[in-house]
C-alpha cells in the first residue's frame, strides 16, 4: 500500500502535500518524505517514522517554497524502513525525483545493468533503480521525461503508481500506473495526483482515475495528456465528478475496513506471489528460502509458532508441508510454547507467523527458539517489525496494511507464502513430480481470480446471515486442509459478532459436539470435492438426522450436499491444498454480515487490539 501525493499549480505545494500525506495515513506507512521545486532546485526531506516526524524535520531542513512537489508515505517492500530507503528518491544526476507505490519485480537485473553503466545507489529499494533507469533512457535516447518514462516502464515487470519530475522542466509532472491506484485531481489551473482522492477532494471533485498501463504528462499550462505505456498512443481523458466524502474514500467506498480488506484479497494474494512465482520458468524464487535451503532440507522438523488467525494459517501449513515436502511439522500456540520448556535443538527450523510482527507471545517464542540454537524464519506483513528483525530470515506477505482488527487478507497471504515455501522445498527434496509441481504453480496463479469468483457469493451469504444472526451458538466443521478453516471461521464469527462458535474436525463431532445439535444449532460444514468428500457427506447426514441447520461450503456444481443442506455456498474448484484460500472467503463474509446486522463495531470489536503486544 502506502501513499503518493503530488501538486503542480499556482499555490504553495508544501501545505497541500503535507495534509495529503496525513489523509493517506490510513494506508499504512513506516516512513515519509517530500520533494519540492523551489524555483531553482529540488529540495528534499525524508525520514523514517510518521508524517508528523517528517513535518518536524522538513521545516528545519529545507525551504517549503515552491508550486511543484511530490510526497510519499512508504509501506516498505524492498529495503527496511529507514531514512535512506524512504521516498522520494533522486536519480544519480540529482535532476529527477520519483515517488512509487508498488513492487518492481525485476529490479535486481535492472540494477546490475545500471551499475555496469556506472550508476550508484544509496538505498536498497527497487524504486531508486526505476528512477535511474528513467534517467539512463532519457540520456541515451536524448528524449523528454515523458518519453523516457514510457520507454523505461516497458522494461519493468511489477506494480507501480509513480510520480516523477525533472528540475530542468518544472512545468510538468509525469505519472503512471500498473496495479497500484493513481488519481489525478483537476483544479482551476492546478493539478493534484494521489493514491486516492482524499488528499485533493477539498480542492476539487473533478478527477481522472488512471487505468492500468496508462501514464499521464501533466503540464501547468497544457493540462493532462494520457497515453498508453505500451505504445504511447493517446487516451481520451475521462473526468468524473466525485460524490464520495473523505471517510468513504479512505475505505475505498466500502462501509468498513474489514470488508475492503476481504475484497482486497485477490490483489493481496497476487502481490504476495508477484516476483516469487515465475510461472513461465516454472520456478519459485524466495531469497530468504534460497539462502537457507540447507537449514530447511536438513531440518529434523519444522515448528510453527503463532497466535490467533496466524496460528490457523500455521495449521494449514502443517498439512501443506507434510503433504508436499514430507517434512514433519508441529504447530504451537506461541503463548504455550514459550512456557512449556519445549525440546528445541539446532536441527529444528522454527517458522514464526505474525501479521503485525509485534505479538508479544510470538516474539518471546522466537527468542526462546533462538536461545536453543534453532533457525528461525519469519512470515510477517510489516517490514521492519520487531519479529521481522528478530528472526534469522523471512518472507513478507505483501497484503498491505490490515486495519480491521479481524484478520482476513493476512490469513490468505500467509497461506500463500507458506505454500510457496512448501512447494520450493518439495521441489528441492524431490518429493513432488515436475508435473505435480507445475500443476500446483498453475493452480496457485489462478487463485486471485478464483477468490474474486468466491466473493460473488456475498449477496447470498448476506441472506444466510439474516436467518442466523440471532442464534447463540455456531458449529464449524471441516476435514484435512479445511479443518483449520473451520477454526478460523469460528474465530471470525466470535471476535466480531460475539456469538459463541466452535471449530471442529468434522469426524470429531461424534466424540461430543454432536450432543449440541438440534434444530437451533446452525452448523457450517466445509465439504469441498477433493477433501474427504464422502466422509464429510456422511457427517452431514448425521447432522441432518438430528435436525441441525446445515450451511455447506461446497465446490461449484456440487449436487450431493445441495440435496442435504439447508444452504450451500459455492466456491470454485481448485486443488485441495489451495482450497483454504477459497473456503475461508464465505466464512469471512458470513461473520461480517452477521456482526453488521447485530450492530457491532466490525472494525474495532470490543476487548480486542490489532496487535497484542502484551502478554
Ligand atoms: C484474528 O482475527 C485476530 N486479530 C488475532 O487472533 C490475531 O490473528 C492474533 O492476535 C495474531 O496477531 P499477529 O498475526 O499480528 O501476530
Ligand atoms: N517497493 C517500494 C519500496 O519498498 C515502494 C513500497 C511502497 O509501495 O510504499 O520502497
Amino acid at each position: 500500500m502506502c501513499g503518493i501525493v503530488g501538486y503542480i499549480g499556482h499555490r504553495e505545494a508544501y501545505p497541500i502535500i503535507l495534509k495529503g500525506l496525513k489523509r493517506l495515513e490510513y494506508r499504512g506507512y513506516d516512513s515519509a518524505g517530500i520533494a519540492l521545486y523551489d524555483g531553482a532546485d529540488i529540495k528534499l526531506s525524508k525520514t523514517k517514522g510518521k508524517v508528523l516526524d517528517l513535518e518536524a524535520r522538513l521545516e528545519k531542513e529545507i525551504s517549503t517554497k515552491g508550486t511543484l512537489g511530490i510526497g510519499h508515505t512508504r509501506w516498505a517492500t524492498h529495503g527496511v524502513p529507514n531514512d535512506v530507503n524512504s521516498h522520494p528518491h533522486y536519480s544519480n544526476s540529482g535532476d529527477l525525483v520519483i515517488i512509487h507505490n508498488g513492487i518492481i519485480e525485476n529490479y535486481e537485473s535492472l540494477k546490475k545493468e545500471l551499475i555496469k553503466r556506472g550508476y550508484t545507489f544509496k538505498s536498497d529499494t527497487d524504486t531508486e533503480v526505476l528512477i535511474n533507469l528513467i534517467e539512463d533512457v532519457k540520456k541515451n535516447e536524448n528524449t523528454k521525461l515523458g518519453k523516457a518514462v514510457q520507454i523505461a516502464l516497458n522494461q519493468v515487470i511489477g506494480a507501480y503508481a509513480i510520480a516523477v519530475f525533472d528540475k530542468n522542466k518544472p512545468n510538468e509532472i509525469v505519472v503512471a500506473r500498473l496495479g497500484s491506484p493513481l488519481a489525478i485531481g483537476i483544479g482551476e489551473d492546478e493539478f493534484f495526483i494521489a493514491s486516492d482522492a482524499s488528499p485533493f477532494i477539498e480542492y476539487t471533485k473533478n478527477a481522472i482515475y488512471l487505468e492500468d498501463e496508462e501514464m499521464a504528462i501533466i503540464r501547468r499550462d497544457k493540462g493532462v495528456k494520457i497515453r498508453k505505456i505500451k505504445d504511447d498512443s493517446l487516451v481520451a481523458p475521462y473526468i468524473q465528478e466525485l460524490q464520495l466524502n473523505l471517510e468513504q474514500i479512505e475505505k475505498g467506498g466500502y462501509e468498513h475496513f474489514m470488508l475492503k480488506e476481504i475484497y482486497e484479497q485477490p490483489s493481496a494474494i497476487l502481490d504476495t506471489f508477484r516476483g516469487r512465482l515465475l510461472i513461465n520458468e516454472a520456478i519459485i524464487k524466495m531469497a530468504g528460502v534460497e539462502d537457507n535451503m540447507k537449514r530447511f532440507l536438513n531440518a529434523d522438523r519444522i515448528i510453527i509458532v503463532a497466535c490467533g488467525t496466524s496460528w490457523h494459517a500455521g495449521l494449514v501449513a502443517e498439512y501443506i508441508f507434510e503433504d508436499l515436502a514430507r517434512i514433519p511439522v508441529e504447530v504451537e500456540y506461541a503463548s504455550e510454547f514459550r512456557y512449556r520448556n519445549p525440546i528445541i535443538t539446532e536441527n529444528d527450523v522454527v517458522i514464526a507467523i505474525s501479521q503485525s510482527g509485534e505479538t508479544a507471545d510470538t516474539l518471546a517464542a522466537i527468542k526462546l527458539a533462538k536461545s536453543k540454537g534453532a533457525f528461525v524464519f519469519g512470515v510477517c506483513n510489516v517490514v521492519g517489525s520487531s519479529i521481522a528483525r528478530e528472526t534469522h530470515a523471512g518472507a513478507y506477505t505483501h497484503a498491505g496494511p490490515e486495519i480491521g482488527v479481524a484478520s482476513t487478507k493476512a490469513f490468505t497471504t500467509q497461506i500463500t507464502v507458506l505454500t510457496l515455501i512448501a512447494l520450493r522445498l518439495a521441489r528441492a527434496k524431490g518429493t513432488i513430480s515436475s508435473s505435480d509441481y507445475r500443476h500446483n504453480l498453475i493452480e496457485l496463479e489462478l487463485i486471485p481470480d478464483k477468490v474474486k469468483k468466491a466473493l460473488e457469493s456475498d449477496e447470498y451469504v448476506k441472506t444466510i446471515a439474516a436467518i442466523y444472526k440471532d442464534v447463540h451458538n455456531f458449529l464449524y466443521l471441516g476435514r484435512g486442509y479445511n479443518f483449520p478453516v473451520a477454526l478460523e471461521g469460528a474465530l471470525k464469527l466470535k471476535e466480531i459478532s460475539y456469538i459463541h462458535a466452535e471449530g471442529y474436525p468434522a469426524a470429531e463431532m461424534k466424540h461430543g459436539p454432536i450432543a449440541l445439535i438440534d434444530e437451533n444449532m446452525p452448523i457450517v460444514v466445509i465439504a469441498t470435492k477433493k477433501g474427504h468428500y464422502e466422509k464429510v457427506v456422511s457427517n452431514i447426514q448425521e447432522i441432518k438426522s438430528r435436525k441441525g441447520k446445515i450451511i455447506g461450503i461446497v465446490t461449484e456444481g456440487d449436487i450431493q450436499v445441495k440435496e442435504l443442506a439447508d444452504h450451500v455456498i459455492e466456491v470454485p474448484e481448485t486443488i485441495e491444498s489451495l482450497s483454504p484460500l477459497l473456503t475461508t472467503i464465505p466464512l469471512q463474509l458470513l461473520s461480517y454480515h452477521i456482526a453488521l446486522m447485530l450492530g457491532k463495531n466490525v472494525d474495532q470489536p470490543r476487548n480486542l487490539a490489532k496487535a497484542v503486544t502484551v502478554e
